[in-house]
């Protein structure tokens, strides 16, 4: 991997090594894809003010998010499935962020279950909720987040029903994998994948099956989804669900200013600026072109954190300049897990750090802080 010099060459290294079903589940967005698109293409419609001759030494990253430090203001999203990258996906990922000092913000949809990943990492990570039908169920998820000692909640607001994304249906995604000869010789082509996955009982969605009702295994993804997730969840579940869990709450997908001003007004801590990842609502716009309106409005009253298309140091720093405090990343962390499992998600925190202390010198700051509107030079959000 000494050769992964970006998160780019980190994905094509996955794309090697994890099988086609999976590493496409990670890669794509909803129908036309074009909300994706979006999110990664606006980073590059913004430009940053190159500043020389100022004092660029003792720089530092460090600040918090919802009153947690972090070394650099960069959380692994909540992505399900991540156990399907890498054996063991979840695990390796949070002890990576624990190495880096950064959250790590675990499924409702992982492989590993809650309790596994607190009895293999020291540091407390986050627990993502997503709200099932079955209420009783989903007491019972908060309740183990908070045994397991989980230092943030956060609940997802976009997905309640499943955009449809194509490649997952012409692959025929299931978990656990169903064995049709398409589905063996892409495994098979797949060795190290195979090997680690041959190891580890980990393989089906660990925080679900033997927990809920009537749920001993999940043979397709869309059909429990668009059984279980419930449609009707509303402003007053999130005030039950705030009520219930008692602490930190981080109000995740959030696009139009309307959506937040109701979001700050329930109390929470954070609300992300996300569109799942390009994963639901295609036709929406990039979470960074909706990001300044949204903090603009609200930024005062909750934090506003941000998600969908960050690939670089850069990126980053766009996001906070345009009114972030934190952010979260998605596929980067996934692409180094699939390409290199623990090492793989070191090295895309890693090469996400040193772009952003670079990038932040060259535009003549030190301080993380100091990434403010004025190292934008143009942008046309
Ligand atoms: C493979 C994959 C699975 C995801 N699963 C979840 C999930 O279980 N819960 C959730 O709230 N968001 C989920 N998301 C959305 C991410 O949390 C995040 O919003 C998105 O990945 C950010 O965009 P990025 O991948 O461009 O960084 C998923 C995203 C991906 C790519």
């Amino acid at each position: 991997m000494t050769a992964s010099l970006d998160i780019a060459d980190l994905k094509a290294r996955a794309k090697r090594r994890v099988p086609k079903m999976f590493f496409d589940y990670a890669d794509s967005g909803s129908y036309t894809q074009s909300t994706y698109r979006a999110n990664e293409e606006d980073f590059g419609r913004i430009k940053l003010r190159q500043r020389v001759l100022v004092d660029m030494a003792n720089r530092s990253l460090k600040t918090t998010m919802v009153g947690h430090p972090v070394s650099m203001p960069v959380a692994l999203a909540p992505t399900g499935l991540t156990g399907m990258q890498h054996a063991d996906g979840e695990i390796l990922a949070a002890q990576a962020a624990e190495e880096a000092g950064v959250p790590f913000t675990l499924s409702t949809m992982s492989i590993c279950s809650i309790e596994d990943v607190a009895a293999h990492t020291k540091s407390p990570f986050w627990f993502q909720l997503y709200v099932m039908k079955d209420r009783d169920f989903v007491g019972s998820l908060i309740d183990r987040a908070r045994a397991a000692g989980c230092s943030a909640l956060v609940l997802t607001l976009d997905l309640q029903i499943l955009g449809q994304r194509h490649n997952d249906i012409r692959n025929g995604l299931s978990t656990p994998p169903k064995f049709t000869p398409k589905h063996i010789w892409q495994m098979a082509t797949r060795p190290f994948w195979c090997l680690d996955m041959l190891k580890t009982k980990r393989r089906t969605f660990g925080n679900i099956v033997g927990h809920a009702k009537n749920v001993s295994d999940l043979s397709s993804l869309s059909t429990w989804t668009a059984e279980q997730f419930d449609p009707q969840l509303s402003w007053k579940d999130v005030e039950w669900i705030r009520q219930r869990w008692g602490g930190k709450l981080i109000l995740k997908g959030v696009l139009d200013v309307e959506d937040a001003e109701m979001a700050a007004r329930t109390g929470a801590d954070a609300l992300i600026v996300s569109n799942h990842g390009g994963r639901q609502l295609d036709g929406a716009p990039s979470s960074i072109s909706a990001l300044p309106r949204i903090a603009e409005a609200v930024g005062d009253r909750i934090e506003v954190h941000m998600d969908g298309g960050i690939r670089s140091g850069q990126d980053v720093l766009k996001a906070l300049a345009l009114g972030a405090r934190g952010t979260f990343i998605g596929r980067p962390f996934l692409y180094g897990l699939g390409a290199g499992g623990r090492e793989g998600v070191k090295l895309a925190l890693e090469i996400i750090r040193r772009e952003m202390d670079t990038t932040l010198a060259l535009c003549g700051r030190r301080e993380i802080s100091g990434a403010t509107r004025e190292i934008i030079a143009e942008s046309p959000f």
